[in-house]
């Protein structure tokens, strides 16, 4: 399955944690009622459609607006003050931010909504420019098209929610000078060496499904993209690895922040 997945669509299965890609792969079996591995094999050879579907699970989308609330709270009252002062400090005229593994958009436009709630008049000094990057080139284009169910929306304030989305049939798209501020790219993280300088990274809800190794390297990266003082966020369950752990110091423990040295 390895060798298929690398032959035909240049992805590292290897590089993902065997547990979590098993039970993933089993569900796709069963789901096409394919009476064996190898009988599923046969149909991945047979239908590219179900070799997209077999990456969309494996490349789990889960996410929405605001999620971890307390972290976005936490940049907003220092990170982003920080950063911005900082900026300034060195003659700046831009902030980078870099969301990875950004699914269908939710991280960055959050984002783009604290920054421009909160920090209007900054942006007139300073330009806030956010890169958003997936592996997944279909999960991008949902991530452009912008259109939300409720359901993503629970964890928005209501005075946010009224403030910077539109309703569309149902669904809530943010509004276009949310949009206009986040720039989708597609990027494999296992097969990328070279990163946008960045003031600050969000990689949260990826790492976790890697092996320990290639966390230790994408931390590191992370570590070469970042300007120093630059600001690292991982998810909740994630923390650094090995050697990774002697080029950050941690911010804020609870909410997995860390500052470049
Ligand atoms: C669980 S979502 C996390 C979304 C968002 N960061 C959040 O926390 O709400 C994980 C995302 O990582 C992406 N991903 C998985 N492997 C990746 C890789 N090798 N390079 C870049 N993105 C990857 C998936 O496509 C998916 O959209």
């Amino acid at each position: 399955m390895a060798a298929f997945l690398a032959e035909k669509r240049d992805f590292r299965l290897g590089s993902y944690k065997d547990k979590c890609i098993k039970r993933r792969i089993a569900i796709r079996i069963r789901a096409t009622s394919s009476a064996s591995p190898e009988e599923y094999l046969e149909l991945l050879n047979r239908d590219p459609q179900e070799i997209d579907l077999l990456l969309k699970v494996l490349t789990i989308h889960v996410s929405q607006f605001f999620r971890n609330p307390s972290t976005f709270t936490k940049l907003t009252t220092d990170i982003f003050p920080y950063l911005l002062f900082k900026a300034e400090n060195e003659g700046r005229a831009e902030l980078n931010i870099w969301s990875v593994g950004c699914s269908s958009g939710e991280e960055p436009y959050t984002l783009a909504i604290l920054v421009l709630d909160t920090f209007a008049e900054e942006l007139d000094k300073t330009a806030v420019s956010i890169q958003a990057t997936d592996i997944d080139e279909r999960i991008l284009e949902m991530a452009q098209e912008a259109l939300y169910e409720p359901e993503r929306l629970k964890d928005v304030p209501p005075l946010l929610k009224e403030r910077y989305f539109e309703a569309c049939n149902g669904r809530f798209r943010p509004v276009q000078q949310v949009r206009g501020m986040v720039c989708f790219r597609q990027c494999d993280l296992l097969h990328e060496n070279s990163f946008v300088e960045s003031d600050l990274i969000l990689c949260r809800n990826v790492l976790i499904y890697l092996e320990r190794s290639e966390q230790e390297r994408i931390l590191r990266m992370f570590a070469d993209a970042l300007r120093p003082g630059g600001i690292l966020v991982l998810g909740k369950s994630e923390t650094l690895v090995g050697t990774a752990r002697s080029l950050f110091r941690t911010v804020c423990p609870v909410e997995r922040i860390y500052k470049k040295l």
